[in-house]
């Protein structure tokens, strides 16, 4: 008999052909609305394989009601949606798809960057209401980004790919990490600060760090006081990093001169958030790796992974589990 899996969302045909014929599968079929708990927690019961995404909690709850699960192939490099430990508990093999979007997430950054400096949303929008009535000399004007300094809030894959992309930018590049990587600053030329000085040196603030309990609002109001009034905050890790009640007073008394977000505390962002009020945010909806073809190679390496995990090898790409010191 085939192992059975459950695949939280729709997903390529391509990538479901390739898991049927392994697996006998089954699938929340919709695109845009997320599986519910009561129906996934249904369906992870029989289950001897999770094929899920980051909109999915996979909590205590939900691991212990899966008496046959093996393994959870998450389809994100983050996985603060799952509990790990819980996970490890229960000897479930917990997968993500680090390496396939790295290049494509720091795209995403950069361009975020360049749009909240040079107010590229905010000019686009004045001119379709009617608003551009002559060229003037102050109109929209923006920040540079040639020649200024980047400060980057973990140094991982991201971080190094953005580093290369501010390099051709001409941009002096600071960075604050968990542990120093000195190679690495040799190699790119980077140096190594304390988040604090960071903060008060850089005109551009990227954060790329995965998230846990402990950076929970890494970035609040004494953090965001330290940054130039003429700074900008790019966040393209995860929303809970920022405290976005202090990002808003910080953005609305011109403590910080702009925010560009991927990602936000709860998503969907509510609409009627106050930061969605503001001129000075460029706001996306979570689409740092969203390339066609990345996102094709992460549904790839998550299908892989049920399937080496399922076939009784070695998963390409397990998540391992922290242990604290
Ligand atoms: C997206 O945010 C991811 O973690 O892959």
């Amino acid at each position: 008999m085939k192992p059975k899996i459950f695949i939280t969302r729709k997903i390529p045909l391509v990538i479901y052909d390739k898991l049927a014929k392994h697996f006998n599968v089954r699938m929340w079929e919709e695109e845009d609305i997320p599986v519910s708990r009561d129906m996934l927690i249904k369906e992870i019961q029989q289950a001897d394989g999770l094929f899920c995404l980051l909109t999915e909690t996979i909590d205590a709850e939900v691991i212990e009601k899966a008496k046959h699960l093996k393994v959870i192939s998450n389809m994100a490099v983050g996985y603060n949606n799952i509990d790990v430990k819980t996970a490890a508990e229960h000897g479930v093999i917990v997968t993500n798809t680090p390496g396939v979007l790295t290049e494509t997430t720091a795209d995403l950054t950069f361009a975020l960057l360049m749009a909240t400096a040079r107010r590229v949303v905010e000019a686009s929008d004045y001119l379709r209401k009617g608003e551009w009535k002559t060229w003037s000399p102050m109109q929209l004007t923006g920040q540079d980004i040639y020649g200024t300094t980047l400060g980057i809030i973990g140094m991982g894959r991201i971080g190094q790919a953005l580093v290369k992309r501010a390099k051709g930018f001409g941009m002096n590049i600071l960075y604050y990490n968990r542990s120093r990587k000195t190679d690495i600053e040799k190699d790119l030329g980077i140096e190594y600060c304390e988040l604090e000085t960071l903060l008060e040196l850089s005109d551009f603030v990227s954060i790329l760090i995965p998230y846990s309990s402990e950076v929970h609002h890494l970035i609040g109001e004494n953090e965001l006081k330290r940054m130039k009034e003429s700074a900008i905050l790019i966040n393209t890790a995860r929303g809970g990093i920022v405290d976005e009640k202090a990002l808003y007073e910080a953005l609305k008394h011109g403590e910080i001169w702009a925010a560009g977000l991927d990602v936000f505390e709860k998503e969907p962002v509510d609409l009627d958030s106050p930061l969605l009020t503001l001129p000075n945010v460029v706001t996306l909806p979570h689409i740092g790796s969203a390339s066609e073809s990345t996102r094709l190679k992460m549904a790839d390496i998550a299908a892989d992974n049920l399937i080496q995990v399922l076939q009784g090898r070695e998963p390409l790409t397990p998540v391992k589990l922290e242990v604290k010191k």
